[in-house]
């Protein structure tokens, strides 16, 4: 968070730390403020959440300030130590103050030519080196913007900068490449933010950065230029979030939240997407209908949570269209030689639109020649941006580092681009995309009832605090579901959670059953094709079998489970397909109670961050 306000108020201080709490769930391992005050740095910064940072603080209170940087960090380069911690100071008055998101990638070459020079850090970290080279810039041109100019261009890898200066009141300079940063626009005073979260409380005016852009704030002026010294325009947008949505709501967790705001979420992905007649419209993506009707293939790529949308959009879309559909980590994809061309649609999905493997693998699909679409959540991100078009999920600012109602609103956002691919292709594809369309459109209510009668759920897992290891079933829709039930497990409540393909489970998992073992089973609608169902009802039979604790995820008057089950959790009927957005529910719920019943940060779970922007 960067800012720069009036005189008359000095509050720099509170804006910053007001921004870094909204902003905490990108990373949590340390924080920091730096201010610029009576021609001086004067900064705290402390290892651990932003509590450490705020106790610090009232315990060697900060003087007032018009201008200020603050950071919380997710660690790369050097362990979460407050000397670690940003902002850094450089220069051998420490009159300089820099953060850093992302990674300087020749900062080992950087830091031998500063030690040569007899430069000595305080820091392991890469950030401390461009703080130093900075001061040293400053010292020869006098000029921060044009300081960071010259210090950008000798960076690679990415990074988003911001830096003030002691002699420089009213000042904030900044520079991003390959790493998000936005600006707020007040009225006398001005932002500077990863993400909007960072001054929705105070302005929904925001600008864009774009790539290799260094950015000047004052508290009346923003002046954009490209690495290479030419002016730019920044692009101007109105933020759609308003504060209240971005904070708890009296819920005991922003995750709790977010798990109830799904029928929304659901409901807004599906809004503005027919025209009176049922028919799909998405002018907004603006790609040429035939460029999208000659696609060949579909390739999605995404990390966590959306990769698991992504998997179970495949089941969906490859019906629909009988377009070939594969799914791929991104950060395999990138690497791995795809088979990609004019002919292929890679559509990236992503919650925050920030996710660097994401992003890098969007870049090479369309050095490739790919028609490249973004499923993303966040307006103003950067996998959009750099995508051909982008169909935008509308669940709202998601804050828990676990992802839920992104998830769901993943899927659906998947689901309409694949039907509207169907419609594209015509006759009887064209039909059925009208009538799955009708039944999404009852998904949001059926998914409120569910919600309704979680209470059982939630006494299950507070009995199973104790667990260290969970496993999931699942068969076609489901199988994409047990990956997300156990992947939620694992994120939030630390317990040892694998999800398997049920047809798989006799090539090796049933070894893992033994007596007592609990295991959750997503079992299809009796409505599957291929006898599915019955297929998934002998699994049970055979791990109960063994000792299996069975905890079963079935539909509605499904009566063929109750024998073979410990526990038979019913989901609210509807068309197979469309199923997952039912079925993720009661593990999501399940998954929030026990990290609370162990005790845990339900919403900042060890170790991670909600947007993972290094690679
Ligand atoms: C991180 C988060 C996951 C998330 C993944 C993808 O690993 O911890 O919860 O699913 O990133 O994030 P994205 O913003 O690209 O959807």
């Amino acid at each position: 968070v960067g800012y720069v306000g009036p005189e008359s108020n000095g509050r720099a201080l509170d804006v910053l730390v007001e921004g870094l709490a909204r902003l905490e769930y990108r990373g949590y391992d340390s924080a920091g403020v730096a201010l610029v005050a009576d021609g001086e740095i004067a900064w705290r910064k402390k290892a651990g959440k932003l509590a450490n940072l705020r106790a610090e603080i009232e315990a060697r209170p900060l003087p007032p300030s018009t201008t200020g940087i603050g950071h919380t960090r997710w660690a790369t380069h050097g362990g979460p130590t407050d000397e670690n911690a940003h902002p850094h100071l450089g220069g051998e008055d420490d009159k300089v103050a820099l953060i850093h998101n992302g990674i300087v990638e020749n900062f080992h070459v950087l830091k031998t030519e500063l030690l040569e020079q007899g430069v000595r850090f305080r820091s392991e970290t890469d950030t401390e080196v461009v703080a130093q080279l900075l001061a040293r810039a400053y010292a020869g041109v006098g000029d921060l913007t044009e300081a960071m100019r010259a210090v950008v261009n000798r960076l690679e890898g990415a990074f988003t900068l911001l830096a003030v200066h002691a002699d420089l009141p009213g000042t904030v300079v900044a520079a991003r490449r390959n790493s998000p940063l936005v600006i707020g626009l007040g009225d006398g005073e001005n932002f500077l933010g990863s993400d909007v979260a960072a001054f929705i409380g105070h302005t929904k005016q925001a600008m864009e950065v774009d790539q290799d852009q260094i950015v000047t704030i004052t508290k009346d002026t923003v002046e954009v230029m490209g690495f290479d010294g030419t002016p730019a325009q920044g692009k101007r947008f109105e933020v759609t979030w308003d504060a209240a949505q971005a904070e708890k709501g009296g819920h005991s967790s922003f995750m709790v939240k977010e798990i109830l705001e799904q029928p929304a979420a659901i409901n807004d992905t599906l809004l503005g997407r027919t025209d009176s007649t049922g028919a799909l419209v998405l002018d907004e993506m603006r790609i040429d209908p035939a460029r999208l009707a000659a696609v060949d293939k579909i390739v999605f790529v995404a990390c966590g949570t959306a990769f698991y949308s992504g998997l179970t959009a495949k089941y969906a879309i490859e019906r629909w269209t009988r377009l070939p559909c594969s799914v791929e980590l991104a950060h395999e994809f990138r690497y791995c030689d795809p088979v990609v061309d004019e002919k292929t649609l890679v559509v990236s999905i992503s919650q925050s639109g920030e996710t660097m493997d994401t992003l890098m693998a969007v870049k090479h699909a369309r050095e490739l020649g790919a028609l490249t679409i973004s499923i993303c959540n966040t307006h103003g991100a950067t996998i959009p941006r750099e995508s051909d078009a982008v169909l935008y999920t509308h669940a709202g600012p998601e804050i828990a580092v676990a992802s839920t109602k992104a998830f769901t609103a993943q899927i659906t956002a998947c689901y309409v681009l694949g039907l509207y691919l169907a419609q594209l292709r015509g006759g009887t594809h064209a039909e059925q995309a009208q009538q799955v369309m009708r039944e999404l459109h009852e998904v949001p209510a059926k998914v409120e009832d569910l919600l309704g009668r979680m209470d059982r759920v939630r006494e299950i897992a507070r009995f199973m605090a104790d667990t260290r290891s969970v496993l999931f079933l699942g068969r076609h829709v489901g199988y994409p579901i047990a990956l997300e039930g156990a992947l939620k497990l694992k994120e939030i409540a630390y317990i040892h959670a694998e999800g398997f393909a049920a047809g798989e489970l006799k090539h090796g998992p049933i070894a893992l059953i033994e007596p007592g073992q609990p295991v959750f089973i997503v079992v299809p609608s009796p409505t599957t094709p291929y006898s599915l169902h019955d297929k998934v009802v002998s699994n049970i039979q055979e791990i109960r079998a063994r000792g299996a604790r069975t905890l079963v995820i079935a539909e509605e008057g499904d009566e063929a489970v109750v024998p073979f089950a410990d526990e038979v959790i019913s989901v609210p009927a509807t068309s197979p397909l469309l199923a997952p957005l039912l079925t993720i529910v009661p593990l999501q719920v399940f998954a929030a109670e026990l990290a609370a019943a162990k005790g845990l940060d339900v919403d900042q779970p060890r170790n991670l961050a909600k947007s993972v922007t290094v690679e």
